[in-house]
């Protein structure tokens, strides 16, 4: 049976990684969050980079990118909001994105992988076979964000949270190095008001038809 490459792009807080995770385990396959290895990266600057301005982090972070900086195996460490806020902003450094893109081509050259993150299907598997673009409404996706939060024992007030989204929806579509965009032939999916099983019936239907596209 011939493997396929799924590509699960979208906005923050909308399910992508839920729903990777549950296409991987349903096929089988490798499940690899990217935005974990942004988030990794940011989490190495702000433990390791001896300045706080944006500038000379950019610059710092451009002369240290080697396979030394740890991208798995991090745990919660890097869930926080000031992690994911930075690294939005190292996610616009044209070397961090090379460099990153470089790693996933490699894990998923042999195929039977679903990523996730916001330039799978445009720019690290342009051929994916089943391409998925994930969105829900901005206050949507921050209440499931604020109560996560809540839920983690690390509650922040919703406006605060609200903001955070709307700044890297914006950050995360504006910037010149492979913005967050939806593929042409990528299938979107407006899950405001959706619920996960059902989300999970229609996606796995997906799934099961590209593959046996694919094996045809
Ligand atoms: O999906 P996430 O919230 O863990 O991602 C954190 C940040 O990383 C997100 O704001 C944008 C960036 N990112 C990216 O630019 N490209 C990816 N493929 C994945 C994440």
């Amino acid at each position: 049976m011939k493997k396929i490459t799924v590509a699960i792009d979208g906005y923050s807080s909308c399910g992508k990684s839920t729903f990777a995770k549950i296409l991987a385990d349903y096929a089988g396959y490798v499940y690899v969050d990217t935005g974990a290895m942004y988030r990794a990266i940011a989490l190495y600057v702000l433990t390791h980079c001896p300045s706080q301005d944006s500038a000379e982090r950019t610059e710092w972070i451009k002369h240290n990118l080697t396979d030394d900086i740890p991208l798995t195996g991090l745990g919660d460490t890097i869930r926080t909001l000031e992690v994911g806020n930075l690294a939005s902003q190292v996610a616009v450094i044209p070397e961090v994105r090379h460099f990153l893109v470089r790693k996933q081509q490699q894990m998923g050259l042999a195929g039977g992988v679903v990523m996730d993150g916001r330039d799978i299907g445009t720019v690290v598997f342009p051929k994916a076979e089943l391409k998925i673009f994930l969105t829900a409404r901005p206050e949507v996706r921050a209440m499931r964000r604020f109560k996560e939060l809540e839920g983690k024992g690390t509650p922040q007030p919703f406006e605060d949270v609200l903001r955070d989204v709307n700044d890297r929806d914006y950050r995360d579509t504006h910037r010149e190095e492979s913005p967050l965009r939806q593929a042409e032939d990528a299938i979107v999916l407006d899950n405001s008001d959706m619920e996960i099983p059902e989300q999970v019936t229609y996606l796995t239907k997906l799934l099961d038809e590209a593959v046996a596209k694919k094996n045809a």
